[in-house]
């Protein structure tokens, strides 16, 4: 079934009507920028082949109604407070909602929303940007509002830092906003501007999700997210004008480094030498050559490994395999981390027969598999025609 039949069947089945608008959103991988883009570094991602697609239809009551087929309904007729528990989902949309009604959005009456995804969950692949880019799109529609990309990026990521109360940088809803079938997203998080890099379509992306999530996975990003500005802080008492890490180059901070907390000294060292990492990448994919970036993504695991201490020992065991195998070429942990996938980028010379041996390798040592996911890097957010 495809996209548009799933989610109004999903609505009408919810909602006993027909939908006026329909709107999909890709999930995403980081590729290489880890933990880089709240630190105003630059980061790539692709967008991928699974996300979220939501149906929309407005109504002349005051009510907001939030039906899928993974999370609880949600009901309330007011908009701009929070949901809690298991009714947290709606949150999304309704954060977007609200970020868009301080864009310009004219409230009236209200909404009933149905939303479908193909992202599992809690694999770092980004659901949550999927459904609120998708929301965004349908919103924009269904209320003539017109906003650009790069506007709808950044009121989803508002959204998730004010509504949903996440710190995000604004890597998960650019990359959803502005994939492009066959093209990395580059995103420069300081300018916040995007672009798109071509990779070429022999060239895919694997995913090894792990099902293994650390129980605090929220306040470890929480923490890490302070340990850089704390870094920031730290290298200003010592003398430098900065603001940010990416203010700082990899020789400054060298020079400085043994001076900071130890903790903090790791924290800032692995964003430095990333952000110099996504310019190496960038360099080589400006010049066609795919194949050679595979080294800069095993270096960028290993720093989480060892320096930002995101990774956890499932990552580190799926990338170790991976990096022995010529036919892929690179792997690394994709996203906050403490659990979740590893990614791989490979050419058409890895196959699911590859893929099988690492997950069986994988159960060899952890007793279960991890699912593996084959994904086309692809669009990003858009609307559906309604058939
Ligand atoms: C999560 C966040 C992103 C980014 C990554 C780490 O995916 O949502 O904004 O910080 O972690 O690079």
């Amino acid at each position: 079934m495809s996209h548009s039949d799933s989610v109004t069947s999903c609505f009408t089945e919810h909602f006993q009507s027909q939908p006026q608008f329909l709107a999909t959103a890709p999930g995403r991988v980081e590729v290489i920028g880890n933990h880089t883009d709240y630190n105003q570094g630059p980061v790539i991602g692709a967008a991928i082949d699974k996300g979220v697609s939501v149906a929309l239809r407005r109504i002349d009551e005051r009510a907001f109604r939030f039906a899928s087929s993974d999370f609880p309904f949600v009901e309330t007729n007011d908009s701009s407070s929070k949901q809690n528990g298991d009714d947290a989902w709606a949150n999304y949309p309704l954060g977007v909602y609200n970020a868009l009604i301080r864009r310009g959005l004219q409230q009236s009456g209200g909404f009933e929303i149905a939303v479908k995804s193909d992202v599992p969950s809690g694999a770092g692949l980004s659901s949550s940007a999927a459904l609120e880019l998708a929301s965004a799109k349908a919103f924009c529609a269904a209320y003539e509002l017109e906003l650009s990309d790069k506007e709808l990026a950044i009121a989803c990521r508002e959204a998730e830092n004010e509504f949903v109360g996440v710190p995000c940088g604004i890597l998960d809803q650019g990359v959803s906003a502005f994939g492009k079938t066959g093209h990395l997203v580059h995103i420069d998080c300081r300018e916040i501007e995007f672009s798109t890099i071509p990779l070429g379509s022999e060239y895919s992306i694997w995913i090894f999700n792990t099902h293994q999530k650390h129980s605090l996975v929220e306040s470890m990003y929480a923490t890490r997210h302070e340990e850089c500005f704390e870094a920031v802080k730290q290298l200003e008492s010592l003398g430098l004008d900065i603001s940010y890490l990416a203010d700082i180059t990899p020789q400054q901070f060298e020079a400085h480094k043994d001076r900071l907390s130890p903790n903090v000294r790791k924290r800032a060292e692995h964003v430095v030498c990333e952000i110099e990492r996504v310019k190496q990448v960038c360099a080589l994919l400006a010049e066609g050559k795919v194949s050679e970036v595979g080294g800069l993504l095993f270096d960028s695991h290993e720093s989480s490994r060892t320096l930002f201490e995101n990774s956890i020992e499932e990552l580190d065991y799926l990338v170790s395999i991976l990096k022995s195998m010529p036919e892929v070429i690179g792997a690394r942990l994709t996203g906050g981390g403490f659990g979740g996938a590893a990614m791989a980028l490979a050419g058409e010379a890895f196959t699911q027969s590859y893929a099988q041996s690492v997950a069986s390798a994988y159960r060899g040592r952890f007793g279960e598999e991890p699912d593996v996911l084959h994904c086309q890097v692809s669009e990003g957010a858009r609307l559906l025609s309604i058939s």
